[in-house]
């Protein structure tokens, strides 16, 4: 007890709360999502997140290389097409926006970064929601999958490493390995959503994608209030053949990043989305924190939880601190 013990010896200078630290951010462990939108003939600015635009196809090469050589882990894209319809046929439509950008970042970069993509219909359904609806207007599971290897193959064809699979179905990583496997898609991997909750920070995002949906998605994603589903979700992606695992949203979920770290065998990725990086940048532009100490606490407090990898729209900008 005091006054032998005095914590506070180990903060009493740079050097000392340096060799100290527990939480390493390094710029591999970031990965920067991306839009492309096929009707953009310049960058559009994206009015609730400020800092981020939807790309043309032609400057997202640039915003990837520089991404790239500021040293991200990988890139998330996702594609904003031109015309909607109830199956989302621009998905996996081998010139489609998403499918086509793949093709031109793959031949840009090769192998020097991890290329992704949101393997998910709402970007392209005219209903927004991230499956195929029945006859009464649910969104049908199994009709689902099979869209969903589909697209799978395409984005492979295309040249992603690693699809993410967002859409929250059951038995998607399943399905998706095996069209993948029988494809002759054997490397290319599945970072699965495993954990994606009900959230009303995804706001912001869909003015990113231009979003189609009215209503909720509360029949797919999780329920809030629940952490034990977490886990049993992320035990069946392993089951079935994810190569990493994602919470999502990540601030609010915290324990869930914590838990899913605790059990997984593979990589724990966590998505810092578009809520929480608006809530910063609005607070930060009216005065009311300080940016950038606040982003990169942010980002150390995803890594603390747990998660080896963080989604985040700051992660080129971070990278480049962090050099
Ligand atoms: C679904 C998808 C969403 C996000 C990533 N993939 C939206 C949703 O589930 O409603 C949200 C990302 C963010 O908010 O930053 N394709």
């Amino acid at each position: 007890m005091f006054p032998e013990h005095r914590p506070r010896r180990l903060r009493s200078t740079p050097a000392m709360r340096r060799m100290v630290s527990e939480t390493t951010l390094r710029p591999h462990q970031l990965i920067l999502p991306l839009f492309v939108a096929e009707a953009a003939s310049e960058p559009r600015p994206i009015s609730s997140m400020p800092g981020v635009v939807q790309h043309t196809r032609e400057t997202v090469r640039k915003a990837a290389a520089d991404a790239v050589e500021a040293g991200v882990g990988g890139l998330m894209l996702f594609g904003i097409p031109e015309t909607h319809d109830a199956t989302g046929s621009a998905a996996t439509d081998a010139d489609g926006i998403l499918n086509a950008t793949l093709r031109d970042l793959r031949s840009d970069l090769g192998d020097d970064t991890v290329l992704m993509a949101d393997t998910c219909l709402d970007e392209f359904t005219d209903h927004g929601h991230c499956g195929v609806l029945d006859s009464a207007g649910a969104v049908d599971n199994d009709a689902t999958l099979e869209r969903y290897a589909e697209m799978a193959l395409a984005q492979a064809e295309a040249g992603a490493h690693l699809l993410g699979p967002s859409g929250m179905m059951d038995g998607q990583v399943g399905v998706i390995r095996r069209a993948l496997d029988d494809a002759g898609y054997s490397e290319t991997g599945i970072l699965a959503y495993s954990a994606k909750y009900a959230s009303a920070f995804y706001g912001p995002f869909r003015e990113a994608v231009d979003s189609q949906l009215r209503g909720d998605r509360k029949t797919y994603q999780q329920d809030p209030a629940n952490a034990r589903e977490a886990l049993r979700e992320i035990e069946l992606d392993i089951a079935e053949g994810a190569d990493i695992v994602m919470v999502k949203p990540a601030l609010a979920y915290l324990d869930i990043v914590k838990a899913a770290a605790e059990v997984s065998p593979v990589p724990v990725a966590a998505y810092n989305i578009s809520g929480e990086y608006s809530m910063v940048e609005g607070a930060a532009a009216n005065g009311w924190i300080d940016r950038e100490r606040t982003i990169l606490e942010v980002l150390t407090s995803i890594r603390r939880a747990g998660a080896d990898l963080v989604l985040t729209y700051w992660a080129a900008e971070v990278a480049g601190w962090l050099d």
